[in-house]
């Protein structure tokens, strides 16, 4: 969900707001995405790598979170979203932690979609996460293939991503999903995360659905 930042330096409002912005914008596009039939939806808020950023932003991201969660929980939950988490939990003062730990509860059992927060989520810090795990599991190296290092991930259980969307105008992945993006499809756009809305989350899927996915195969022939 990038380019808040940008959002609110343009309108010349401090940084803050484009959160704030960009935080309204996740009701809309997780109901815009359920109705036309997207099960799974990860949305990236916080990266292991945005702690760098001045105190007050930080502070201000986090806080944005609690009320987030504190105000969206409940109509998530009639919406039928299950909440999810991936990333670390650590650094998060406990009563946030405990409000997310309630949401994910909560809305356990709703399949309407599944909206997995990627907060204090950095892709190799999953990956050393789960290397340590293996290692203290004693796991025999032979037993190690790609379904093994799946259980280990924290998106154990969400399938792989299909399409993402990167919004801002930026052309990289910035350590997002590593492992789990091998076969993504990707789509970049120049508007600004407060600002895509369920035109623009329709326009890409849409351009989703003409891609050719071979994942390293070949097209089968045509039969005449
Ligand atoms: C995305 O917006 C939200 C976070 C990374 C927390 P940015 O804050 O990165 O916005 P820009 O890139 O400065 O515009
Ligand atoms: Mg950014």
């Amino acid at each position: 969900m990038d380019g808040n930042g940008r959002w609110a330096t343009k309108r010349g409002l401090p940084r803050i707001n484009g959160h704030e912005a960009g935080t309204e914008n996740i009701r809309r596009i997780t109901i815009r995405a359920g109705e036309i039939g997207i099960r799974y939806l990860t949305l990236w808020a916080f990266s292991t790598e945005n702690w760098r950023r001045p105190r007050d932003e930080v502070d201000g991201i986090l806080r944005i979170l609690a009320e987030a969660i504190a105000r969206e929980t409940d109509e998530l939950h009639e919406r039928g979203a299950q909440l999810r988490h991936i990333g670390s939990l650590d650094g998060l003062s406990p009563e946030l932690r405990d409000a997310i730990l309630d949401s994910i509860e909560l809305t356990r059992n709703n399949d309407f979609i599944v909206l997995t927060l990627a907060f204090n989520y950095g892709g190799r810090a999953e990956l050393l996460q789960a290397i340590r795990r293996i290692v203290a599991d004693d796991v025999d190296p032979n037993d190690i293939d790609e379904a093994l290092v799946n259980r280990y991930l924290y998106t154990c259980d969400i399938p792989e991503p299909d399409l993402i969307i990167r919004t801002s105008g930026e052309y990289r992945t910035s350590n997002f999903l590593l492992w789990q993006s091998a076969y993504a499809e990707y789509f970049f756009t120049p508007v600004l995360w407060p600002d895509f809305g369920p035109q623009e989350l329709v326009q890409a899927v849409n351009e989703y659905r003409h891609r050719d996915r071979r994942f390293g195969g070949i097209k089968p022939p045509v039969a005449e």
